[in-house]
């Protein structure tokens, strides 16, 4: 494959299919056993998948388009050297101009649609000024403020496959696109929610750094479109083939659940969790709120020695360091409120030296770009309230892939506060945290929240998410004595008598 050709990538989201890539897929559509009477490719780009599909099925009527000239004329001038036989026509065209219904509708079922469309957002199409969008372009219907709140960024891919399957949905269609994970989930709920008429649905992990050395979690979603069939749930599997299923997804009551097996076993324990999943303070200034600890002051974001007063200073944990199962902290964060809105001008006298630091810095913390510091005090900070201050946290991240909840007791007589991309309870009494924490550490918590997190999104751990499990319902999942033993393996020393107590006082 020539991969000099001109291009403008970004604006095309052009990530050519490695040859082999797209001969493996049409491997592996072939062993579905699937005889496409058309083949279509709608951004045929260079034609890997073009080429692949004339040998693997060369019966079969190919069409490719692509916006690119040059690539359509690259792949005509490889179909005369190869001399391959007249079922090939490809097309120079703008996909957003075309009537894929009627298109289609000129070819014979069953239909292959197969490739790999542009990976680019409308965000990134609109900050490079391009007119390479589709006109109607809110997919979704999003209502005006939640486009405006950015929903309405998406994947030109996914409008892409939608307009795609809409135009198929009455067919008999094999449809197998290369995509990102959550682009594909899109698109697989969409049909559900839809009624799309989709017998098999599977989703094939690839290594999307290998093959296109872009660092995304991608994949290839497979529809198999049959008129009169419908399922809701989705097979993934770890690698373009069907040797090992990592687990089901599926849409359920309209929600789309990441694995069906731990929903289906768990999801009597969905409610509402008695105690409060609390985001960590967000002050949006490394730079003059955090610190470590030099040899005589402390040492800001900025790399200043700076002295000023203990009390307003309170030992943090950061998401990477929940990540690394760190609970002793050596960063300081300064809590300029103990509740939002708090008056901040009183630091002045009671914290001279802090304010006058504020005072100095003042230039970076009024600048802070998020509407949520307008017309608040100056130097407020935000996730603050009378929790924070409480000795004994149960916390998590919100970023990274650990399921793991830790257990933070307070440090040089303070207690440990979080920053705002962490989650926590916090709690008055060592006891009930422990039992919480034990609870929330239970292999039944752990398959629970399975079912509904998507490791791949960036924060795939939501405060929507912890707040459904009803602690109560899972304790008595549990049952007493198992939450009891438990408790006493990582507390030998705790005496059995105080137990009960401590659980009546639970929730
Ligand atoms: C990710 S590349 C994939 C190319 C090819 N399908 C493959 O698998 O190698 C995306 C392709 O979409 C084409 N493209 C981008 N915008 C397009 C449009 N509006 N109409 C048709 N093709 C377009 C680009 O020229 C590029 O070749």
């Amino acid at each position: 494959m020539n991969r000099n050709l001109k291009s403008n990538i970004k604006e095309f989201g052009d990530y050519q299919t490695p040859d082999e890539l797209a001969s493996e897929i049409i491997t592996l559509i072939q062993k579905e056993n699937f005889q496409p009477a058309t083949i279509i490719e709608p951004t045929c780009g260079l034609g890997a998948f073009i080429l692949a599909s004339g040998e693997l099925f060369p019966n079969s009527q190919i069409v490719g388009i692509d916006i690119n000239k040059t690539y359509v004329e690259y792949i005509n001038d490889q179909l005369r050297r190869k001399k391959s036989p007249n079922n090939i026509e490809i097309q120079t065209r703008d996909f957003f101009t075309i009537n894929w219904k009627s298109l289609i509708s000129n070819y014979s079922e069953p239909y292959l649609i197969v490739g790999n469309p542009p990976w680019i957002t409308t965000a990134d199409l609109s900050v490079i000024n391009s007119r390479n969008i589709p006109k109607k372009f809110n997919i979704h219907n999003y209502p005006g403020l939640e486009a405006k709140m950015g929903r309405s960024n998406f994947d030109i891919s996914e409008w892409m496959m939608l307009e795609l399957l809409n135009s198929v949905k009455d067919t008999s269609t094999t449809f197998v696109q290369i995509c990102k994970l959550s682009v594909a989930r899109k698109v697989f709920k969409y049909c559900v929610d839809h009624q799309i008429n989709i017998e098999k649905a599977y989703i094939f992990l690839i290594d999307a750094f290998f093959h296109f050395k872009a660092s995304v979690e991608a994949c290839v979603l497979f529809l198999q479109l049959t008129p009169g069939k419908f399922t809701s749930i989705c097979e993934i599997f770890e690698k373009l083939n069907k040797n090992k299923l990592l687990h089901e997804i599926g849409v359920i009551d309209g929600k789309l659940i990441a694995n069906i097996e731990y929903y289906r076993k768990w999801n009597h324990l969905n409610g509402e969790s008695p105690f409060e999943w609390r985001s960590g303070i967000k002050h949006d200034s490394v730079k003059v709120m955090e610190f470590i600890k030099g040899e005589k002051h402390y040492i800001n974001g900025l790399k200043e020695e700076i002295e000023i007063e203990n009390d307003y200073l309170y030992p943090m944990l950061k998401s990477s360091d929940l990540a690394n199962n760190k609970t002793n902290p050596n960063r300081w964060m300064l809590l300029t409120q103990k509740h939002t809105g708090q008056d901040t001008s009183i630091l002045r006298k009671t914290a001279p030296k802090t304010w006058k630091y504020l005072m100095e810095k003042a230039s970076y913390l009024d600048r802070r770009k998020s509407a949520i510091y307008l017309k608040r005090p100056r130097f407020s900070i935000f996730g603050i309230g009378d929790y924070t201050l409480e000795p004994w946290k149960i916390a998590i991240s919100g970023f990274y892939k650990n399921l793991k909840f830790l257990f933070i007791g307070p440090k040089e007589g303070k207690p440990v506060v979080l920053d705002d991309t962490c989650y926590f309870l916090s709690f008055d009494n060592y006891w009930k945290a422990m039992l919480v924490h034990t609870l929330l550490n239970h292999p039944i918590t752990d398959e629970y929240y399975r079912s509904y997190i998507f490791w791949d999104m960036k924060r795939p751990i939501s405060k929507q998410i912890l707040m459904n499990l009803d602690l109560k319902k899972l304790l008595e999942e549990i049952g007493y004595q198992h939450l009891i033993e438990a408790l006493m393996k990582k507390n030998p020393y705790l005496k059995q008598e105080k137990i009960p107590i401590i659980l009546k006082n639970l929730f």
